[in-house]
């Protein structure tokens, strides 16, 4: 898979700019999988169904047309997202949504279902894949399996920074315990939990600009085109 980028990683750690950033200097299609876990989390809460309520959520999910635009907005917008045709971009980024999507994302029918969907997008095509297992379940044989991760501190000091630009004002405690808690449930989940991929390069991109870890990547990924 020459032509496969992953990058996986925890809450706040930079996967999407990085990966956004990426996907246009090197066109490669953009595929955010957490878009597509928190879609389906947004079905559940419509649909006023339980969360843990497998067969329900992957019944309505199988039913519904997801589609993603893989072109990556700027680095600093949402990638588009439709649920039968109606623009959901803003809606899964709610804090409601925020705090439902781990729970969903346990359950092994919605990740099956997910996984199939992610790989069918990814083949054939050059794509950058951004999420929790993108490179140990969804594409093992990625040519570049990167891990970022960052302390806690920068990650809740990034995403406050993220939802003031937003204009959305968030107390820092919540930040903080939202970024643990998703944490916490996507690390020691049973299916896929959120782990460093064999082969993974682990970046910890706490003091570095975007730019630079642009530019490793970038560097690494030259690399290993020109040794295959
Ligand atoms: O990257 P994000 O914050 O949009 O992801 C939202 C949630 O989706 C994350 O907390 C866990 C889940 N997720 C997952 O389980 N597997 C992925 N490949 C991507 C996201």
């Amino acid at each position: 898979m020459n032509n496969i980028i992953t990058i996986d990683g925890p809450a706040g750690s930079g996967k999407s700019t990085i990966a956004k950033i990426l996907s246009k200097e090197l066109d490669l299609k953009y595929i955010d999988t957490g878009a597509m876990y928190r879609a389906i989390t947004l079905l559940a809460l419509e649909n006023n169904l339980d969360f843990q309520d497998e067969a329900s959520i992957l019944k309505l999910a199988k039913k519904t047309k997801i589609e993603l635009d893989y072109r990556a907005a700027d680095e600093k917008g949402f990638t588009k997202i439709k649920l039968n045709g109606i623009d959901v971009t803003d809606k899964i980024r709610s804090k409601e949504i925020g705090a439902a999507v781990s729970i969903v994302s346990k359950l092994s029918g919605v990740r099956r279902y997910l996984v199939k969907m992610q790989r069918s997008i990814a083949k054939g095509n050059k794509a950058i894949l951004e999420g929790r297992d993108t490179g140990s379940i969804v594409c093992p044989n990625a040519i570049l399996k990167v891990f970022l991760t960052a302390n806690l501190k920068e990650r809740v000091k990034r995403r406050k920074l993220q939802l003031e630009e937003k204009k959305q004002e968030i107390k820092v405690k919540l930040i903080r315990d939202e970024i643990i808690n998703r944490d916490r449930i996507d690390s020691n989940r049973n299916d896929s939990p959120l782990i460093i991929p064999e082969n993974g390069v682990v970046i910890d991109t706490t003091d570095m600009s975007i730019n630079e870890v642009v530019e490793m990547i970038r560097k690494i990924y030259r690399e290993r085109l020109n040794e295959s």
